[in-house]
């Protein structure tokens, strides 16, 4: 069955997959999502995605329709049901179909939505290669911890990307590094890996717990803390780390040349680790 839908407890295919347009997320964004990919089609990291998944709802007072066992189940169901090689799983809840009004009822039922598409992998030559990257205003809201469906400065600062013909946008909020539009940012400086620490102004990254979790086994030191604009661009190295990019080195930002224009060693050391993490 290609591309299939989840909607509040069914499988269907996606194109007949349909939702009120009242549904509060459309409405608002209010709702929360989360991306899964496997790896030899089983679902990567899936419990720290259910946890962040609990923490998001937890935040915005959205009651979680499923417990960690029955997401688990759905998700395995689908992956099962769409027969792909690797998955990319999105999943959706959102506050639920009521008339348009700011303030919510307390007692509305979620809209639950999950797609299982095909996941191709990034090519390996872009992995050896690097990549380049733009740097952009954060503008986004106070909360950026929780994974809402409202993505609005995400999706402009990913369309500057694609104008500017680079992979990814590195976010500047006040001066500081936080994260990529879709992916957060680590820096080396003199053997240290440095990012930005958990909290308002980041997505916890399930791919950069990993990472740092690599880096933590491997000896590296690292430190939780903010780099400035000036900091990344004398960095050592850079890379990305996400569930999409995995461990992705960045050569070029601004058009200015990171290091010596290559991934640097702790890069694709790390990169090495976590493809035999994930393997
Ligand atoms: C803003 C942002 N930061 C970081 C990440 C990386 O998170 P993860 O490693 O859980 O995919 C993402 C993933 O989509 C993201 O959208």
């Amino acid at each position: 069955m290609p591309n299939i839908a989840f909607l509040n407890g069914s499988f269907v295919p996606l194109d007949e997959a349909k939702v009120s347009i009242e549904d509060r997320g459309f409405q608002f964004g209010d709702g929360v999502y989360e991306v899964i990919r496997t790896y030899r089609g089983r679902p990567f990291s899936l419990d720290a995605h259910l946890a962040r998944l609990d923490r998001s709802t937890a935040a915005l007072d959205l009651s979680q329709p499923y417990s960690r066992v029955e997401w688990t189940r759905h998700i395995l169901e689908g992956i099962e049901r769409a027969a792909y090689p690797e998955s990319k799983i999105y999943l959706q809840i959102t506050r639920g179909v009521a008339p348009r009004d700011h303030a919510y009822a307390d007692d509305a039922t979620p809209t639950v939505v999950m797609t299982i598409r095909e996941f191709h992998p990034l090519d390996r030559s872009v992995q050896a290669t690097g990549v380049n990257a733009m740097t952009t205003e954060d503008i986004r809201w106070g909360r950026c911890d929780i994974k809402s469906v409202n993505l609005l400065a995400n999706v402009l600062a990913r369309q500057q990307v694609k104008q500017a013909r680079v992979f990814e946008a590195i976010l500047v909020n006040d001066g500081s590094v936080t994260e990529g539009a879709i992916s957060n940012v680590m820096v080396v400086q003199r053997g240290t890996v440095v990012t930005a620490p958990e909290g308002p102004r980041i997505l916890s990254g399930v791919t950069r717990a990993v990472v740092l979790d690599l880096a933590l086994t491997e000896g590296l030191p690292i430190l939780e803390r903010f780099v400035s604009l000036a900091d990344l661009y004398q960095a050592d190295e850079v890379f990305l780390t996400g569930t999409t990019v995995e461990v992705l080195g960045v050569v070029r930002i601004d058009g200015k040349v990171i290091g010596d224009g290559q991934p640097g060693p702790i890069t694709r050391r790390l990169a090495a680790s976590f493809t035999n993490r994930v393997g």
